[in-house]
């Protein structure tokens, strides 16, 4: 018996497969390594290195390791990318995907807890965001990720297939053994911090003229290790008979791109250099996640949620992981 971790290389993935295996859940991992790292995973876990969509592989991996559920991870996930080349974002996350699922009801396997994103809400139209609120996406990631929530709820109807559709805010934070490293990087907090350790010269910062009080954008980041404790509580809640759902992942809080910034020079006692560009298209001001559901259906509050605490795992991991898992 196993939880097949799909995309469990990648930086979520990867703490989830740790805490996972922390807890004594056996895990079986499927990983293409496109921008996953073998080394975020044991060298002693069942790995396989395949895509998603790889039906006779998955085939394989359900049938040797008698695979009962899956965490579903993997996908493309550049927004920017998702824009200019819209057809590797439904190939890989909504196509692949549905092959994905079509190879696991055919296993008999029926439990999916599912990496969707708070990209499928758009521009939102109040603040804070909750589940009810419509689902508008501003760019194909976001689109891909919506269409695979509506396959999920067809498949309910039709395959008794059950799901929990996981939105998360902004992913920050490491533990002591698995961190962020995407090659490009393009999320706040990694950047922040390479530019502490003088691998970049400053911080861009894209707009400071935002409805918000330092006109900057303001953002909700929680801690993966938060994140990777949801996804076990999904499978649980999932195991113990709980009917498809979508919740939230996020702390509730918001904080400006200048307030992180000034929580990562109080972390790492560096000076940290920003650079002020114009706004990219399609930044709303304000994303900031309504949990309260996650808390009531799977019991799950966040516990690392405080913006410096996060950062301060970050820059611990990253002294220990100089240059990632590259080394
Ligand atoms: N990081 C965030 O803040 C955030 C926010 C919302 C949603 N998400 C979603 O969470 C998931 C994990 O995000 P992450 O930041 O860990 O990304 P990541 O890129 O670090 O991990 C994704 C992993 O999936 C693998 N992968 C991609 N396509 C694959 C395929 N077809 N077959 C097999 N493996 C494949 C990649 O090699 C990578 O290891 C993604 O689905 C992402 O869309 C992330």
């Amino acid at each position: 018996m196993a939880v097949l971790v799909t995309g469990g290389a990648g930086y979520i993935g990867s703490v989830t497969v740790e805490m996972m295996h922390g807890r004594n859940i056996p895990v079986v991992v499927l990983d293409n390594l496109v921008y996953g790292h073998r080394q975020a995973v044991d060298a002693d876990m069942p790995f396989y290195q395949g895509n998603v969509g790889d039906r006779e592989l998955v085939k394989k991996i359900i049938a040797e390791h008698g695979v009962t559920a899956c965490i579903h991870f993997a996908a493309y996930a550049y927004v920017g990318e998702s824009v200019t080349d819209p057809a590797k974002y439904f190939a890989n996350n909504t196509v692949q995907t549905n092959e994905l699922l079509n190879t696991l009801i055919a296993a008999d396997v029926k439990n999916i807890v599912f990496s969707s994103t708070c990209a499928t809400y758009g521009d939102p139209l109040q603040i804070p965001i909750s589940e009810t609120h419509p689902q508008k996406p501003v760019n194909p990631y976001g689109w891909s990720k919506f269409m695979t929530e509506r396959i999920l709820e067809t498949y309910d109807t039709a395959y008794g297939l059950k799901f929990v559709a996981l939105r998360y805010f902004n992913a920050a934070g490491a533990t002591e053994k698995c961190g962020e490293h995407h090659e490009p990087e393009t999320h706040l907090i990694p950047i922040i911090l390479n530019t502490a350790n003088d691998e970049q010269p400053f911080v861009p910062v894209f707009g400071d003229d935002y409805a918000t009080p330092d006109g900057t954008c303001i953002r909700d980041y929680i801690h993966v290790a938060d994140l990777a404790d949801a996804h076990i509580r999904a499978l649980d809640y999932l195991a113990d008979g709980g009917g498809s759902t979508h919740i939230n992942l996020g702390n509730g809080q918001g904080f400006s791109v200048f307030e992180v910034i000034e929580a990562a020079r109080k972390v790492t006692g560096r000076s940290i250099d920003v650079r002020v560009d114009a706004r990219r298209a399609g930044d709303p001001d304000r994303l900031i996640a309504d949990a309260t559901k996650a808390a009531e259906v799977l019991g799950w509050t966040p516990t690392n949620s405080g913006i410096e605490m996060i950062i301060r795992s970050a820059w611990e991991w990253k002294q220990i992981h100089l240059h990632g898992y590259s080394e």
